[in-house]
């Protein structure tokens, strides 16, 4: 992590960054950086056992500015377990400044193969889990002027073979975040979405991709190398901080450039992967 060498190590001091799905992956790297800046973290997993685990390093991290961390499970899709989260965070840690809704679910599927069941799995993750994160959120972020950060997807607006659960509750994620924005500008509260591109060791690029895949698509990349959860962690960060106190409703790519160059190498190599594995 390089975050601490170019920002105030307490500059979230005091703050509380919420992450849905913070245990692992580009969530936890993002709750990672904010705890490297000395904010209180609360995340949440759909089971306790992840959510604790990440827990450990993020207090040794955020140690320094004395900071609260917080472990909870609740199942984004399930309303009242995410308004039961947010209470304990604002009694436990304190209101919520920062809400990161990270929470996803993803498989490669073919349209014509995929259940309506499996259609609404991922859109009940991605998409209604968001919007609950920010509807129990928004009195206590109306109470801090907070921000809400989203974590997209290019499928949102680069259509991508095997992906249509996913662009649906993307897309559907961005468009909510500009009405947010519209909507709750008058109350201080800034709302954005990140586009992570292709994020080395997460799950994500364990279920999307291959060796075959891996290889190409590096060649394509603008700027020549798969992200980190440090790049997403750094983008969040800055959207959050005062840096950004002017911005609002926007679609931050996060991504080397991978977006600017279509899905057309992604789509011819999709069909070659062994979707059971996945
Ligand atoms: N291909 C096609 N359909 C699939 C599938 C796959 N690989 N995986 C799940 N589904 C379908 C199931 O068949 C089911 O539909 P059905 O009832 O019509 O059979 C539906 O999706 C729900 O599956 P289930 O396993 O009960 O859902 P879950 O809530 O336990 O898990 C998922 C959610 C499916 C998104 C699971 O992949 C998951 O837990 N993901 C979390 C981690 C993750 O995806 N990280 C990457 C983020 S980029």
């Amino acid at each position: 992590m390089i975050v601490q060498e170019h920002l105030p190590t307490k500059l979230f001091k005091d703050r509380t960054v919420f992450v849905t799905g913070g245990g692992s992956g580009i969530n936890l790297g993002v709750a990672r950086n904010f705890a490297a800046l000395g904010a209180n973290l609360a995340i949440c997993g759909r089971t306790q056992d992840k959510p604790d685990a990440a827990a450990v390093e993020l207090r040794a991290l955020s140690a320094h500015a004395g900071g609260k961390v917080l472990a909870v499970a609740a199942d984004v899709r399930d309303y009242a377990a995410v308004q039961a989260a947010f209470a304990r965070t604002r009694s436990e840690v304190g209101p919520i400044d920062v809400l990161v809704c990270g929470a996803a679910g993803n498989f490669l599927c073919p349209a014509e193969g995929l259940s309506p069941n499996g259609f609404k799995t991922v859109v009940d993750i991605d998409l209604l889990g968001s919007f609950h994160a920010s509807r129990a959120a928004f009195e206590q972020l109306k109470e801090t002027r907070g921000c809400i950060i989203f974590i997209s997807a290019g499928q949102a607006f680069v259509p991508m073979a095997y992906q249509v659960h996913v662009a649906a509750a993307k897309a559907g994620i961005d468009i909510m975040m500009k009405n947010l924005a519209i909507e709750w500008g008058r109350h201080g509260i800034r709302t954005h979405s990140i586009v992570p591109g292709p994020i080395e060791a997460t799950e994500g690029m364990r279920r999307l991709s291959s060796p075959e895949m891996e290889k190409g698509k590096k060649a394509v990349i603008p700027l020549g190398r798969y992200g980190t959860v440090d790049d997403i962690g750094q983008a969040a960060v800055f959207l959050a901080s005062p840096l950004a106190s002017y911005i609002t409703g926007v679609v931050l790519c996060v991504d080397g450039g991978s977006n600017l160059v279509g899905s057309a190498l992604w789509n011819t190599m999709v069909e070659k992967m062994d979707l059971q594995r996945r």
